[in-house]
């Protein structure tokens, strides 16, 4: 097998995985983060050189997984090594569809439009980059293509630190008060990082092809939330804050620095966390308990430190002060005589 990264979050998991199962595999990066795992072999190649970054990659491959989101990468990939492997992963993301206004939605959606432009793509344009990268590799290898579409991913190794603040949160020793967005209505999907690569692996073994969204079983964010408190054993009180007052106070949905993560707009958005996975599950997907993510995903958050700072979420000192501007703001209800409000 040969993986075009391999030393990161989910390439990496592919990698130990592959190798636990007895494969041979190959991982093509420009050796900038940790070593491969021990028994995989480094092509070091940066693949913004162009086709020559494939010069290395010699002989048959039965498999080949890339998790570019450049259109180059993946086009110059398929164009020197399509005719030389015989199943083809393509990691995608759910971020190529047009819209996520529909709850359930399947894999025919409409897509973005595929960007066009000459040289790199810049991040804001990553779901018309992917959509170029899977046109690319539909036209050279689509007898062989599986393109996968993740939405959110969990577990060890996560670098963009979004699902990771939930449990890194419930898990701080002098927790206090928790905010969290009061949108009982929105809802949320995540896959862990473990059943993906078993997924991508399985498909390797079995030359799956097709396309198909990899997403967890969708749930409402406030139950999600609920379950990451529990299996980390909080009995810290949410308080549920108004999404328009977060808004007011420049609090960012999503991810990112000054967010509160997996929160989303209500406008726009009301599929996002919702998209199908039949077509996955009924091709063999396995997805753990929500649970055993939040596990996970909390082992890899305690080792890093559940107070260190983030790319994602809310620093201490930004929560406690919107928590004191929350109870303290003067539109909020007065409580009555009763006690009630
Ligand atoms: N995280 C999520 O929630 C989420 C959601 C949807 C989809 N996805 C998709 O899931 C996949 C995640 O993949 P990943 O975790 O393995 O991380 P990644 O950041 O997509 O890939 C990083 C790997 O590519 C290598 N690489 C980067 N630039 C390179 C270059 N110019 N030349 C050669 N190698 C290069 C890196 O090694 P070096 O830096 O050493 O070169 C590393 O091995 C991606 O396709 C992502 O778009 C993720």
């Amino acid at each position: 097998m040969l993986v075009l990264g391999g030393t990161a979050f989910l390439s990496a998991a592919v990698v130990e995985l592959a190798l636990e199962r007895g494969h041979q595999v190959s991982c093509l990066n420009r050796g900038r983060r940790r070593s491969p795992a021990p028994g995989a072999e480094l092509i070091a190649a940066d693949r913004d050189r162009g086709e020559v970054a494939y010069a290395g990659a010699t002989g048959e491959w039965d498999a080949v997984v890339d998790v570019t989101w450049q259109p180059a990468h993946a086009r110059d990939a398929v164009a020197v090594l399509g005719g030389r492997s015989a199943h083809w992963a393509f990691v995608s993301s759910a971020s190529v569809y047009a819209d996520h206004d529909v709850p359930g939605a399947e894999e025919g959606d409409a897509l973005l439009p595929a960007y066009g432009q000459q040289g790199p793509a810049q991040i804001e344009l990553y779901g018309e980059a992917k959509v170029a990268c899977e046109v690319a590799c539909a036209e050279a290898v689509g007898d062989r293509l599986q393109v996968c579409r993740p939405g959110l991913i969990a577990g060890r190794g996560d670098p963009s630190d979004r699902f990771g603040y939930w449990p890194a949160r419930f898990a701080r020793p002098d927790s206090g008060d928790v905010l969290v967005p009061d949108r009982s209505e929105q809802w949320m999907q995540v896959i862990g990082v473990a059943d993906l690569a078993r997924w991508l692996v399985d498909s390797a073994e079995s030359k799956t092809v097709g396309t198909f969204n990899l997403v967890g079983d969708p749930m409402p964010l406030s139950a999600m939330i609920n379950r990451v408190q529990h299996v980390c054993g909080s009995t810290a009180a949410q308080v549920a804050v108004d999404p328009d007052w977060l808004v007011q106070q420049q609090v960012n949905f999503w991810a990112g620095p000054r967010s509160l993560p997996l929160w989303l707009p209500s406008e726009g958005y009301t599929g996002f966390g919702a998209r199908s996975n039949k077509a996955a599950k009924a091709a063999g997907l396995q997805l753990s308990t929500l649970a055993d993510v939040v596990k996970e995903s909390l082992g890899f958050e305690q080792e890093l430190g559940v107070d260190r700072e983030r790319t994602a979420g809310l620093s201490r000192e930004t929560e406690a002060a919107l928590l004191a501007a929350w109870s303290a703001r003067s539109d909020k209800p007065v409580a009555g005589p009763e006690g009630q409000s």
